[in-house]
C-alpha cells in the first residue's frame, strides 16, 4: 500500500566499506540487478554519509566508494537504465535527514537493533551520526518518492522506521506526501550466513576472512573456504523440512539455489542425498563461475576510475532532477520562507 499515485521506483544503497561479499551480493546485488532488468526505474547508491557514521581513512573511503561503483557495475547495473549515484553528491539526501531527525523520536531511534550491535559495549563513545543513520537512511528512500526497497533481511528494522516516519510526517502536516515504502526482502538468500557460524549474518565486520566469501577472492581462496565451511555429519536431505534444525547445511543450500537461480526444492530434489564431500565441490565451482567474472570486470573498471567518477557525476545530476522539487516541496510544506 503506497496510496495516491506514485509512481513505481525502486531505491537501495550499499556502503562504500570494506569489501563487497557474497551476502551483499545475493542480498542485495543480485537483487537490484532483477529490479533494474524488470523496466523500473532504479536508483543506487553508494552511502558514503552513512559510512562515516564510524571512522574512514580518507584515502580508503574514495577507492572504496570507486570500488563498490565497480561492483554494481560489474554485476550488471548499467548507467544508462539506471541511476547510479554517491549519496554526498546528492546533497537532497543530507537536507531531508536533518526534517526526518525532527520527525523521528528518540523512543523509537533507541530500538534500533543494527546502532546497538555497531556501538557495542560502549554507545557513549558512539558518534551521534551513527544513532540518527536511519533517519538518514528514511531520507535516502523517501527524497525520491521510492516505493520499493530490495535488501537483505537485516534492513528491515530500519524500513518499518522509514514508514513510520513518512507516515508521521504526513499525519502532523496533514498531507499524502511521502509513499509508505514497501520493503522487498524475498528469495532463498535475504540473510546468508558466516561460513564458520550458521546463527551469525556474513558481515564485512566479522574478524575472520574464512567466514566470507569476498567478491575479489580468486577461484583457489573460494574453492577453499567453502571445503572448510562449517557443517554437518549428515547427508544433505531431499526437502527442505530436512534443513531445519540444520543452519549451517541450510545456509550453503541457500547459496546454492541463490546462486543457480532455482528454488531450494528444487536444489534439493537434485542433492538430496548426497554428503557434504561431493555437495561442496559443487558448490565452489558454481560460485567461482558466477563470481569470477564479476571480480574480473571490477578490476578493470578500477583501471580508469575517472570514467567511474564520470559515471557517477552524471548520476547525481539525473538524481538531483527528481529529488530538488521534492525537497523544495516539503520546505514548502513545513512553513520555510523559499
Ligand atoms: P551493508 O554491507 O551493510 O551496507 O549492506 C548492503 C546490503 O547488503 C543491504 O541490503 C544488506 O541487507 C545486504 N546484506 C548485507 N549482509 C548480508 C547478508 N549476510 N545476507 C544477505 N544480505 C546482506
Ligand atoms: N543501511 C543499509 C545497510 O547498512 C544501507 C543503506 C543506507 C540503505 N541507505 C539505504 C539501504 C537506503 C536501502 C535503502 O546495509
Amino acid at each position: 500500500m503506497t496510496t495516491p499515485p506514485f509512481v513505481p521506483r525502486v531505491f537501495s544503497g550499499i556502503q562504500p566499506s570494506g569489501d563487497l561479499h557474497l551476502g551483499n551480493y545475493l542480498g542485495a546485488l543480485k537483487r537490484f540487478v532483477d529490479a533494474q532488468n524488470q523496466g523500473i526505474q532504479s536508483i543506487y547508491c553508494m552511502v558514503d554519509l552513512h559510512a562515516i557514521t564510524v571512522w574512514q581513512e580518507p584515502a580508503d573511503l574514495r577507492h572504496s566508494t570507486r570500488e563498490l561503483a565497480a561492483g554494481f557495475i560489474a554485476s550488471g547495473i548499467d548507467p544508462e537504465k539506471s541511476i547510479l549515484i554517491n549519496q554526498s553528491q546528492v546533497p537532497e539526501h543530507a537536507q531531508l535527514a536533518w526534517v526526518f531527525n525532527c520527525v523521528a523520536r528518540m523512543g523509537w531511534m533507541k530500538r534500533m537493533t543494527q546502532f546497538k550491535d555497531k556501538a557495542g559495549k560502549n554507545a557513549e563513545a558512539a558518534s551521534l551520526g551513527l544513532f540518527g543513520y536511519p533517519a538518514l537512511m528514511a531520507a535516502d528512500i523517501l527524497i525520491y518518492h521510492a516505493t520499493h526497497v530490495p535488501v537483505g533481511e537485516d534492513q528491515k528494522q530500519h524500513l518499518e522506521l522509514t514508514r513510520d516516519i513518512a507516515a508521521k510526517f504526513n499525519h502532523d502536516y496533514g498531507v499524502e506526501f511521502f509513499p509508505l515504502t514497501e520493503p522487498v526482502i524475498e528469495g532463498p538468500a535475504t540473510r546468508v550466513m558466516s561460513l564458520r557460524d550458521g546463527s551469525k549474518k556474513m558481515s564485512k565486520s566479522d574478524p575472520s576472512d574464512a567466514s566470507r566469501i569476498n567478491m575479489t577472492d580468486d577461484a583457489d581462496t573460494i574453492a577453499r573456504k567453502i571445503r572448510k565451511a562449517k557443517t554437518d555429519p549428515d547427508a544433505l536431505p531431499s526437502e527442505a523440512a530436512g534443513l531445519a534444525d540444520r543452519p549451517e547445511a541450510r545456509n550453503l543450500v541457500n547459496i546454492y539455489a541463490a546462486l543457480s537461480d532455482q528454488p531450494v526444492d528444487a536444489v534439493l530434489a537434485e542433492i538430496g542425498g548426497q554428503q557434504f564431500g561431493t555437495f561442496k565441490p559443487q558448490l565452489a565451482d558454481l560460485a567461482v563461475a558466477k563470481l569470477s567474472p564479476i571480480s574480473q570486470e571490477m578490476a578493470r573498471l578500477m583501471n580508469d576510475p575517472s570514467e567511474i567518477d564520470r559515471i557517477l557525476g552524471r548520476g547525481a545530476e539525473q538524481a538531483r532532477e527528481i529529488t530538488a522539487p521534492i525537497l523544495e516541496k516539503t520546505y514548502e510544506i513545513i512553513g520555510m520562507v523559499r
